[in-house]
């Protein structure tokens, strides 16, 4: 039974479906999706750039990842500059003020200090006193698993407005002289409100659905970072065992969604928006032929933005969203695959 007082904090101004019936069994909390938004840095560096530099062309960069193009962040711009520019882009579309916002989950692997988390700079740079703020790093499925976390502390009670980030300077970690990972990775950052809302219990209206993740350590050396404070006491740079990291990619993103699919009682072709991590054209394809999605529900950046890693999903939401490929009630499928392997997917009803 839900208390009136706890009715009250989850009113909120907008969006908020059934808050007539308050106070039935039935009624349970969910996280409806208010707004997102995005950065990208400035600066755009073009495959024949990077030409210039090491031996690769264009055309082998574009048949290989349909990657044309990258952001990278400008000298002294740091992940939490960028996350702060998507947060603010976000609540400005969801219509929702700093003030209000009492959780901020920031998914990164490229902190911009070891600690404290770069989501308390993010806190302070936006003015915000009332939130809790803290990392998850779950490298590109970062933002599935921040989302997870988010919806459980507003499903629980713990937080009413969140602010729900993906952000990442990629480029400081990568070894500019492997053509095999540097031409996959750009910078950037998106980011959500989320907002308390209540709906009936096992209903499909609006909000999160689900979540799913899933961790396999045994893959921890096909992506990693070859350095860190507690090894090398230095950054390093990114490694990667490319194929096995594809092969992976295909098969676990697929199945991350079918999975939610089934434990929703929806069917694959109830999907309206897919929008799978952004590492590689031939990833996404591969995914949307698996699960019969057609081209036109697939929401594709990474052509003009390359993999930013736990940017890309919150950056083509913001794309879809202002593209107006995102109405009311659709169902959305997320999914995403890192280094770890770490994996997952969300369903949301818009
Ligand atoms: N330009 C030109 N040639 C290149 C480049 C480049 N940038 N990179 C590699 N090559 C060469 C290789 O040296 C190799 O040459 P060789 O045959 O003379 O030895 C040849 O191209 C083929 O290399 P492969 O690694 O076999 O190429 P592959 O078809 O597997 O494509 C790629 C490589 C694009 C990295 C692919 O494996 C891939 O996309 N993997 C997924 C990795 C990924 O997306 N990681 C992102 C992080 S994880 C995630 O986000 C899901």
């Amino acid at each position: 039974m839900l208390m009136k007082t706890e009715t009250a904090q989850t009113t909120g101004s907008q969006d908020i479906e059934n808050t007539t019936v308050l106070e039935r069994d039935s009624i349970v909390r969910k996280s409806l999706i208010l707004g997102s938004g995005a950065y990208l840095p400035e600066r755009i560096v073009t495959n024949d750039e990077l030409a210039k530099r090491i031996d690769t062309s264009d055309a082998w960069i574009r048949k290989r990842t349909g990657i044309r193009q990258r952001h990278i962040a400008a000298e002294g711009e740091l992940t939490s500059d960028l996350a702060v520019a998507a947060c603010r882009s976000a609540l400005s579309t969801a219509g929702v003020n700093s003030d209000e916002v009492d959780l901020i989950v920031l998914a990164t692997s490229t902190p911009d200090n070891t600690f404290p988390a770069t989501a308390t700079r993010v806190q302070a740079l936006l003015g915000i006193k009332q939130a809790i703020a803290f990392d998850v790093q779950a490298v590109c499925s970062g933002f599935v698993y921040a989302l997870s976390v988010a919806d459980n502390m507003i499903r629980l009670g713990q937080a009413r407005t969140a602010l729900v980030i993906g952000a990442e300077v990629f480029s400081r970690i990568l070894d500019w002289e492997d053509r095999g990972t540097c031409v996959l990775f750009g910078d950037g950052a998106g980011a959500i409100v989320l907002r308390a809302g209540m709906s009936e219990a096992g209903s499909q209206g609006r909000g999160i659905l689900s979540t799913h993740l899933f961790t396999d350590g045994s893959h921890y050396d096909s992506l990693y970072v070859d350095g860190g404070p507690g090894t090398t006491g230095k950054a390093g740079c990114l490694r990667m065992a490319g194929q096995e990291v594809y092969r992976h990619a295909v098969h676990n993103m697929a199945e991350a969604i079918e999975i939610a699919i089934e434990a929703n009682g929806l069917s694959l072709s109830d999907i309206d928006l897919l929008v799978p991590h952004q590492a590689n054209i031939r990833i996404i394809e591969s995914i949307s032929r698996r699960l019969g999605v057609d081209n036109d529900k697939v929401v594709i950046t990474v052509g003009s933005q390359a993999n930013t890693s736990a940017a890309t999903i919150p950056l083509a939401l913001t794309h879809a969203q202002n593209d107006n490929r995102i109405q009311r009630g659709d169902l959305v499928a997320l999914s995403a695959l890192g280094g770890g392997f770490a994996w997952g997917s969300s369903l949301i009803r818009w």
